[in-house]
């Protein structure tokens, strides 16, 4: 089968498309025929090596995607030859082919297309732990996102107006101010031109944030101590700008904070878990209030375009292949 195989870390020149092996499903997986796969921030942490998110070599790098399944191994029930289905967190998604054990497979609704399915299971699935599992929130809570106009960004937005949210996006330029503002966010700090605690105080009356969701780390979690109200809440969950400073146990103390960290594989525990945490995504999307910005479709052979736009700020909302 055709598929990008990373044979070692580095740039966007390491994602070479190759001829490798079909994979053969065990007796509790199953054989997907790649119809779409997701390209996401984890890819890049994967793809340059990076200590946090170590990944052996070679690999095919994708942990989403959504196909029709070809093959079940002896005991497999959950899905059937000829479902419709996606999945998040089996590696290797950038390919023709891909085993995934069945309980793992999230089996789609007829109104959800290919492209839709590899754009909800990561980001989507985030989004919803985010913004019901990390603290409650209440119509008219102040809630800072930082990179508002990316893949998971938008998502969150929108799920947090959805709740009644006051929401506060930050983000890099003014282009994607207007996509932030678009999808929903009360206001957008733009913060290559104004400092985002600043900001976020002059919005709150001086208060601080109720809660932030910080998938960006190190260029903002130090400063989000300040932007946050007493007793408020952070969620950490990425690092697109590197790892974070460690924190002073004491400064959390002074006002206060609780810090999360944010993993949806920790929120993926069980099958009823993915299955529930699913639904609740795809009835966003088919009841019209969740849409997913689809904003570039790649060939296996255009990946490195893709990470490329993605890793250097370049891309908004989500970015997928069709294979
Ligand atoms: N732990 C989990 O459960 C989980 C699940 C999904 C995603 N994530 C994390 O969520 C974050 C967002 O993922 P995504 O795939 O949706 O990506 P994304 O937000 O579409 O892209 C990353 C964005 O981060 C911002 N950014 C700020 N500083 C950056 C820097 N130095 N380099 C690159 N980008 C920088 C940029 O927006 P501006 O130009 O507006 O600054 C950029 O567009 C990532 O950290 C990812 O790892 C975590």
């Amino acid at each position: 089968m055709r598929a990008v195989n990373v044979t070692e870390y580095g740039g966007i020149n390491v994602l070479q498309v190759a001829e490798i092996p079909k994979p053969i499903p065990k007796k509790n997986e199953a054989l997907v025929r790649l119809k779409t796969a997701g390209i996401n921030f984890i890819d890049i942490y994967m793809r340059t090596g990076s200590p946090n998110i170590p990944v052996p070599l070679p690999f095919v790098p994708g942990v989403e995607g959504a196909g029709i399944i070809e093959e079940i191994g002896d005991k497999v029930s959950e899905v059937k030859q000829g479902d419709k289905v996606a999945f998040v967190g089996n590696l290797g998604s950038y390919a023709e082919y891909i085993t995934v054990p069945s309980s793992q497979l999230i089996p789609l609704r007829e109104e959800i297309s290919f492209e839709q399915s590899a754009a909800f299971p990561l980001q989507g699935m985030t989004a919803q732990y985010l913004v019901h599992d990390i603290c409650t929130i209440k119509p008219g809570d102040h809630v800072l996102v930082h990179a508002a106009s990316g893949g998971l960004g938008l998502l969150v937005v929108q799920w947090l107006k959805h709740l009644g949210a006051n929401v506060i996006g930050t983000v890099s330029t003014e282009e994607k101010a207007v996509i932030a503002k678009k999808a929903g966010a009360d206001h957008v700090i733009i913060y290559t031109k104004q400092d985002f605690v600043e900001e976020t105080k002059k919005i709150t009356n001086g208060i601080g944030a109720d809660y932030i969701i910080d998938g960006v780390g190190k260029s903002t979690l130090t400063k989000d101590l300040d932007a946050i109200r007493t007793r408020g809440h952070i969620c950490i969950f990425g690092l697109s700008s590197g790892a974070p400073d460690p924190i002073v146990a004491h400064n959390l103390q002074l006002k206060s904070i609780a810090i999360t960290g944010g993993n949806l594989m920790n929120y993926l525990t069980s099958r009823e878990e993915l299955l529930r945490r699913a639904n609740k995504v795809m009835d966003g999307i088919c009841e019209g209030w969740l849409k997913l910005n689809i904003s570039g479709i790649f060939s296996l052979d255009q990946v490195n375009k893709a990470q490329d736009l993605l890793q250097n700020r370049k891309s908004t909302g989500k970015l997928i292949i069709k294979i």
